[in-house]
This record gives C-alpha cells, structure tokens and sequence, in this order.
C-alpha cells in the first residue's frame, strides 16, 4: 500500500527538506504553498529524482478554510488516504506589543487558522483510516516569548496549545500529534538575523527529528520536541556566581 504525505510550505525551507525526505521513504506527496512557480520547480524536481512518487501540488493559502478543503479532497480522492500531515507552512513578523495589526492578523490567519484548518479537514480521514501522524511546526519561541517577536511567539504558543488538546483527543485513533520546537534554523525566514549562517540549526536537522518521530513504534508517543541551537544557549549566562 502506498503511503501518503501533506506537508504545507513545501515549496522552500523546511518544508521542502521534509518533502524530499518523506519522498525518499516512499511516501506521495501533497504540497501546499501560495507560490506555484516555486512549488512545479520542488515537484519536477521529487519526481525526477522518484519516478515511482506522485506530487501533487496545491498552490492555496492555508488560511483560507475553502481552499484548503478543496484541496485535502482532491488529494485524498487521488490516494484515498493521508499518512503524515506536517503542518509547516508559516510566517514570523517583527513586533510584541508595537506589533501592527495587519501583520498580528497575518499572524494569526496563518501560523494558527491554516494549522486548524489542515488539522479540521486530515483528522476525519486519518480517523477512518485508524493511523497517522500530524506534526505541527511550532517553535522555541513558544517555549520562551521573547521580543521582537512576541507576537510570533503567541502564534506558536497557539499551536503547542492546539497540539496538547489534539495529541489526547486523536491518540485513541491511533494517530499521534507532535510540536516541533527549534531555534533559529537556517532558511529563507532567518536570512536577515544578525546570526552566522553555519551556527544556525540546519534543515537537515530539523529531517532527522521527523525521521526519528516517525520511525517510532506504535506504544511511543512524543507530543513535543525541543530543538535548540547551540549559539543561543551558550549566550545563557546564570546570575548566580561559582568560583
Ligand atoms: N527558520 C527558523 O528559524 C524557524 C524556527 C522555528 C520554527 N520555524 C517554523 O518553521 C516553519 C517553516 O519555516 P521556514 O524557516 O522553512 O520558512 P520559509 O523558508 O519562509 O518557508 C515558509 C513556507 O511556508 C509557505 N507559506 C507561507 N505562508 C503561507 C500561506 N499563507 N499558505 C501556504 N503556505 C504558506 C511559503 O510559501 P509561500 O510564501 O509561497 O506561500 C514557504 O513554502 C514555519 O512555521 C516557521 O514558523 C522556523
């Protein structure tokens, strides 16, 4: 039987190093992201390098509840079910409490509403199917808000939220729910980041956390991994003295 993947935000950064991974281990892939150009060139590219893998790509806005609904049919008509669902796709903004509204909305319509709505329409069919596995890319902002980007950091607070109620309500269904929660990782969304581009965490890193998580047997549940990166903790410094 052949398996299957949705991964949002696919078409660059971790959701894509994520695509190429589940492709490699045989899964068909729905990819979502607003860009089309962008995700045609992650498809041809699957498909060159994995003949036997069909990507479907469906240029659509996660925060859009009928567009998202459209698309989790259309893919789940072609393979009739839905294995792994990453629910990748995001934003970062800079701001806390001087955060705009446009971009708090921004915020809130996409790291939170496109989570829901991935989750509202793939839980149904997972739950038919008695299997699956939902990882929700949150952040280590959501573990320790920080400004500028607290408003960021609610949105990913949001999502461990929503991931702790789901990981209890749909573990009878055989379906586990994961938080991922890095530091700075080395992508498109950190290019601008006063940080040396070889200390952040790299993509392939963030591969072989999913690789662990879905490679665990059934009994094994891990609703939240923390990721951090080392240049960030060794910045840490006690206010309690030692000799
Ligand atoms: N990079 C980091 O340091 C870091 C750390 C912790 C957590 N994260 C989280 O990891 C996830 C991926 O981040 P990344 O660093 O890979 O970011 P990225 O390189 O900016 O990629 C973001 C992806 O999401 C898509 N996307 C954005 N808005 C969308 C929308 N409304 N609907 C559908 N797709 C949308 C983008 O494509 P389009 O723009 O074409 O839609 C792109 O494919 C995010 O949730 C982010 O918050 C990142």
């Amino acid at each position: 039987m052949n398996k299957s993947a949705i991964i949002t935000g696919a078409s660059r950064g971790i959701g894509e190093g994520i695509a190429r991974y589940l492709a490699a281990q045989g899964y068909h892939l729905g990819l979502f992201a607003r860009g089309e150009a962008a995700l045609a060139d992650v498809k041809a590219s699957i498909e060159a390098e994995h003949p036997d893998i069909k990507v479907h790509i469906y240029p659509t806005d996660v925060s859009d509840l009928g567009a998202v609904t459209g698309a989790v049919a259309d893919f789940n008509d072609q393979l009739g079910r839905v294995d792994v669902l990453v629910n990748n796709a995001g934003i970062a903004r800079i701001g806390t409490s001087d955060v705009t509204p446009e971009d708090l909305q921004a915020l809130l319509d996409i790291n939170i509403k496109g989570v829901y709505n991935l989750t509202h329409m793939v839980a149904p069919i997972m739950k038919a199917q008695g299997s699956g596995y939902i990882i929700n890319m949150s952040s280590r902002a959501a573990k320790i808000a920080m400004p500028p980007l607290g408003a960021y950091a609610l949105t990913k607070y949001a999502v461990n939220g929503f991931n702790e109620a789901i990981f209890t309500e749909l573990a009878p269904y055989n379906i586990k729910c994961t938080a991922i929660c890095p530091s700075v990782i080395e992508t498109e969304m950190t290019k601008d980041f006063d940080f040396p581009n070889d200390e952040k965490i790299q993509v392939s890193d963030i591969v072989t956390t999913v690789d662990y998580l879905i490679n665990l047997g059934p009994n094994a549940l891990i609703k939240e991994v923390v990721v951090d990166c080392q240049r960030v903790v060794k910045a840490i410094k006690s206010p309690i003295k030692r000799d």
